[in-house]
């Protein structure tokens, strides 16, 4: 028996699954069945197939009453939507199943922890929201809420955390059998912890210890925390609200921190020693990682970030999409994301140029130009397209002085175009997205800073018509957005103010018949 919120909801993605067409959707990033999405959860191997459940909203494309939807993958980029697995159905969950992790249970089945939320009024009449931990058990695709629900109750909170932030329970088996849940809370100094509770059977719960405080750091409470081991360090992942940028490295609003230490599993302590931003980028947040069978720790996250959901529009069929999943390694403390080497499976009708002189004499991209009048630059035969695995290399022309500004155009023709500023002499990588289709003031671009020798740097750029994911220097940052640009928008232009040297390899992704 499925309750009538769940039943209502799988109707409803149903009905209007089929009023969506392929070409609305990217190719191969996982997009809402219907409705609205924000963060993954439950990324997990199970039975030999990824599933990803998310944030779901599937009534319409606005944040709402929060369900979790579901996809599962054998290859973590062609998703089959799966129905709706949760929904606020119950006496503690009634105003929101909210994010969450799943495991596998030793019997077998799936054990999904997630945060039920409960609308209450307090002594003084005001209105709180209540999030405990809950659990559902189940077979993959459906679930059974866990009689004993909220297994992490707010009495389980230590002194003076908040009630009402304490959210997104990361769950995992250890070695040896027990089970740990790593919990965001708001503490006593307004700004985010990270609780660890444990478990012997992974139904019962007690509190263990305090996990990473955040000292008013990196912006206020922190949302979604992962934590896993990987080249010999500790690296603790959490999505910040209310940053302030601090150089280029964060931005204002909500984040992504990556924390980097050591860690004595004996002890279950963290020593943080470095931190960096996982995205540079506009639109990425509330990343989830997995550990796939040949042991690559691959992460996804949100493709959106709160403070530019305004960019869409009430009437879009969905909204949200999922970032390509990312292979992660550690290398001199910093966090290197890699594409899932999976895509390359699908790379078809290469084209490659060596060593191609975009000379200076004039053409550089104007974002002020009149339409119709626009040169953005050199076009190279067979580089264009909306879903491409782009790489590029570029550096100055030998004898040449050092060029200000390379710029590349894509998603462009005479009214659009998407850039990626390249300024050697301010160490500057600049993505810019006015030109991409947004009718809405919300951000639309960000640096990054990357010291380059010569002008050289290297960029791996994913198209998948909705979006570019630009990895630079194999990895060592990644700038992230979104685009809403017409589809028949898929020039590439190439500008710089000097002369420079360009290498290009470009493959089309086809990754749907
Ligand atoms: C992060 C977040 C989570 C919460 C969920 C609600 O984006 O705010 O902390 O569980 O979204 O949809």
């Amino acid at each position: 028996m499925i309750s009538q919120r769940l039943r209502k909801a799988r109707e409803t993605e149903e009905a209007f699954e089929t009023r969506i067409s392929m070409e609305q959707r990217p190719m191969f990033h996982l997009t809402p069945r219907t409705g609205w999405m924000n963060d993954p959860n439950g990324f997990t191997l199970y039975q030999g197939k990824y599933h990803l459940f998310y944030q779901y909203y599937p009534y319409n494309s606005s944040w709402g009453l929060m369900h979790w939807g579901h996809a599962v993958s054998e290859d973590l980029l062609h998703w089959e939507y799966a129905p709706a697995a949760l929904a606020p159905d119950e006496n503690y969950d009634l105003d929101g199943v909210f994010s969450g992790s799943a495991a596998e249970l030793p019997d077998g089945r799936m054990l999904i922890a997630y945060t039920g939320v409960l609308e209450e009024i307090d002594e003084d009449g005001l209105k709180i929201y209540r999030q405990t931990q809950c659990l559902a058990e189940g077979d993959g695709y459906n679930f059974k809420k866990y009689k004993g629900n909220p297994v992490i109750s707010s009495d389980m909170i230590p002194e003076g955390g908040s009630i009402q932030d304490f959210r997104d329970p990361k769950i995992w088996k250890r070695e040896d059998g027990t089970w740990r849940m790593l919990v965001a809370n708001r503490s006593s100094d307004d700004s985010g912890q990270i609780l660890l509770y444990r478990s012997t059977d992974a139904f019962h719960w007690e509190f263990h210890k305090i996990f990473a405080r955040n000292r008013n750091r990196f912006g206020k409470m922190w949302e979604c925390p992962d934590f896993f081991e990987l080249d010999g360090k500790g690296v603790l992942l959490v999505s910040p609200q209310d940053m302030l940028p601090s150089g280029f490295e964060y931005h204002n609003g909500n984040g992504t921190v990556c924390l980097i230490g050591s860690y004595d599993p004996v002890t279950e302590t963290f020593t943080e020693e470095t931190d960096q931003a996982v995205d540079y980028g506009i639109d990425f947040y509330a990343m989830q990682t997995i550990l796939s069978p040949d042991g690559r720790r691959i992460m996804l996250g949100w493709m959106q970030n709160w403070d530019t959901i305004g960019i869409h529009d009430a009437r879009d069929p969905w909204f949200g999409q999922m970032s390509l999943p990312r292979e992660l390694r550690i290398q001199d403390g910093r966090l290197l994301q890699k594409p899932v080497r999976e895509l390359e499976n699908f790379r078809k009708n290469k084209v490659e140029y060596h060593h191609v002189r975009v000379t200076g004499d004039g053409i550089t991209t104007s974002a002020y130009s009149e339409p119709g009048d626009v040169t953005r630059g050199l076009q190279l035969p067979g580089v264009s397209g909306r879903y491409l695995d782009l790489e590029v290399e570029i550096e100055k022309a030998d004898g040449e002085e050092l060029f200000n500004k390379f710029t590349i155009s894509l998603a462009a023709n005479e009214n659009y175009h998407t850039d990626i500023g390249i300024r050697p002499k301010e160490s500057i990588v600049k993505i810019d997205r006015k030109f991409s289709g947004s009718r809405r003031a919300v951000i639309h671009q960000r640096r990054a800073q990357v010291p380059m020798q010569e002008g050289r740097i290297k960029l791996r750029i994913i198209l998948d018509r909705y979006s570019m994911e630009v990895f630079i220097n194999d990895g060592t940052m990644v700038m992230t957005a979104t685009l809403r640009t017409t589809l028949s928008a898929d020039g590439i232009y190439f500008a710089c103010d000097k002369d420079a040297l360009l290498s290009v390899t470009k493959y089309d992704l086809e990754l749907k018949s």
